[in-house]
């Protein structure tokens, strides 16, 4: 597996105090502390789909976003390290003598991504700066990087940046101690803007639900940052006006950190049937089944338990999975039943495949009610569920185009407050029609340039890719197959549009048509056939952090290649340039 250049987050975790326990304490009471403290690390590590990539002494080192980027790796890393904390703190044996130190940090590497291999070699800075970091921290603190924090601006609290020195780096370097969670995002204080078709369809199907009773599933399909949620967030704002007493529920699904497989489903029944988040499981089970009764259920004992049981107040082990979606289906049909229902599904690409199974059937309620259910979901869903939602009565598929420029321009000027023209132009040209693309930009520029006419400035951060722009879209080069990911990589050495048989020139190696692992690009609507025989990246940062992945002695051998290639006359043009 080739080597590539990556942005990774980095998390070193160590124990203190058990260096002196070690000389006072028998060696298998230590190594019985460590192995405790190694599974907790080695647990919560796991289940934010980052990897321990080793242990040394007392510390642990993991990575987040490799060898998949999951678009959020700085957060999941954040998360990580509170609750390593938090979960060493609250263990009687590990706290009594022990603390922890951690430090996280954000930034370029090279890697091998090799799934198969148990441990991977990583080289760069960022590693040395994470460790650092780590050995700075004050006992049961977090010490983060910079770029690790401005990627977790707006889902963590930041105590004051302080600057230290590393070892080999003539600048000190700024961090800032990592102190918890953020409450919960709150409505975007911005316009929705260029959506008024969108919302209209929506609120179209939301009236016939209502109105005939019938049930409706609408799927909004769309890249990251293309404006789901936001649409979303103007529907639910505006839906009073279209029914009074309809009952909103949704469920989130999240990317990790997910107890049991049908977690998101619980904050929907908590919705639906009222109950208090922290109940103990019998009263769970015993408001559920109530609340089934009320509603008509005859003997409704069983399907009260299993509803408990998908969000963890049962025994998950023994569900059976026919009856669990009957259950639940009977829970959404028995919900409706008084008034309008509003079911979301939230990031529904991050489901997993149980979570997905359940989704299909619940969405078909029986009978006539007045159901509306949304998913929001990426495209990266369909490679999962080509058939996601076809063949279902009352299905409307929605995708969300690109805003216009006009729009990505207002949008702009909203945001950097004052109608700078070269700076909107600028981030118009290369948001190309993603709202998140654009807000980033808008928010690396106001974060490292002090005037908004010091255009050199502007020049140089609009040249730089923002981390959490770069993480978006890696994430989704990730998924692909290692040849249809080669293929992209071939391809931007090309610039915006390429050609087959420049890729064929290029990459003798791949073992697939190169035609076929083409075909397939398109399908996943990363790139667009093209003037003549050409293909184009469906977004110009596409081609940017595809190239970015590329190791630079690569790109030069590639670049040589290429630029023969184009040199070649036509006629030599399907031969291979070595
Ligand atoms: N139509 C729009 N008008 C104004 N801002 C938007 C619009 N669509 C998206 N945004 C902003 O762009 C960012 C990304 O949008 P979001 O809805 O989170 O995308 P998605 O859910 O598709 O990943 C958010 O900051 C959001 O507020
Ligand atoms: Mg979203």
């Amino acid at each position: 597996m080739a080597e590539e250049r990556r942005i990774v987050t980095v998390l070193f975790a160590d124990l203190t105090g058990t260096t002196v326990l070690g000389e006072a304490r028998d060696p298998e009471d230590v190594r019985a502390l460590q192995t405790r403290y190694y599974n907790i690390a080695r647990e919560v590590v796991s289940a934010h789909g980052g990897t321990v990539e080793k242990s040394i002494g007392d510390a642990v080192m993991a990575v987040f976003g490799l060898p998949q980027a999951h678009g959020d790796d700085a957060q999941r890393a954040m998360s990580a390290a509170l609750d390593i904390r938090d979960r060493v703190r609250a263990d009687p044996k590990l706290a009594s003598q022990q603390t922890v130190r951690i430090g996280v940090n954000t930034g370029e590497v090279v890697a091998t991504r090799d799934n198969a291999a148990s441990d991977f070699l990583i080289t760069g800075d960022a590693v040395n700066v994470a460790a650092r970091l780590q050995q700075t921290a004050e006992p049961w603190s977090i010490l983060c990087g910079e770029r690790t924090a401005r990627a977790a601006r707006d889902r963590f609290t930041l105590g004051r940046p302080t600057e230290i020195d590393v070892k080999g780096k003539r600048l000190p370097i700024q961090t800032l101690p990592l102190l918890g969670r953020a409450a919960e995002a709150t409505l975007s204080r911005f316009p929705l803007i260029g959506r008024d078709d969108d919302l209209a369809q929506l609120e179209l199907v939301a009236r016939r639900a209502f109105t005939d009773r019938r049930p409706f599933l609408v799927s909004l399909v769309a890249p990251a940052g293309a404006g789901k949620t936001r649409l979303l967030e103007e529907f639910l704002h505006r839906l009073p006006a279209l029914s009074s007493d309809a009952t909103v529920a949704i469920a989130q699904c999240l990317p990790y950190g997910q107890r049991v497989t049908y977690w998101p489903l619980r904050a929907l029944l908590i919705r639906l049937v009222g109950l208090k988040d922290e109940a103990a499981p019998e009263t769970v089970r015993e408001e559920i089944r109530v609340w089934l009764h009320d509603r008509g259920v005859e003997s409704p004992e069983r399907a009260a338990d299993l509803l408990a049981a998908t969000i963890g107040a049962g025994e998950p082990e023994v569900i059976d999975r026919t009856a669990l979606f009957a259950a639940w289906r009977t829970a959404i049909e028995v919900a409706a039943r008084r008034s309008p229902l509003v079911l979301v599904f939230e990031d529904l690409h991050w489901s997993s495949d149980s979570l997905l199974d359940l989704v299909e059937v619940i969405v078909q309620p029986r009978g006539d009610a007045a159901v509306l259910m949304i998913a929001l979901t990426r495209p990266e869903l369909l490679d999962r569920r080509p058939g996601w939602g076809g063949g279902r009565r009352n299905y409307v598929a929605m995708s969300l185009e690109p805003l216009t420029d006009d729009s990505v321009a207002q949008l702009v000027r909203h945001r950097v407050g004052s109608s700078a023209p070269q700076i909107v132009e600028r981030v118009v040209a290369r948001a190309e029609g993603n709202p998140f693309f654009a807000v980033e930009i808008v928010q690396s520029i106001k974060e490292r340039v002090l005037s908004l006419n010091d255009v050199a400035a502007v020049e140089h951060t609009l040249a730089t890719l923002p981390d959490t722009i770069q993480a978006t879209i890696l994430a989704r080069l990730d998924l692909l197959e290692p040849e249809e990911r080669r293929v992209l990589q071939l391809g931007a050495m090309f610039g915006r549009t390429f050609r087959a048989d420049g890729i064929a020139a290029l990459g003798p190696d791949l073992a697939s048509d190169t035609d076929s692992l083409l075909d397939r690009l398109v399908q996943k609507d990363l790139i667009r056939p093209s003037a003549g025989d050409s293909f184009a990246f469906r977004h110009i940062l596409i081609r940017e952090v595809a190239y970015q992945t590329l190791l630079r002695s690569e790109r030069a051998d590639l670049h040589a290649a290429a630029a023969r290639r184009l040199e070649a006359p036509p006629g030599e043009r399907t031969h291979s340039p070595n």
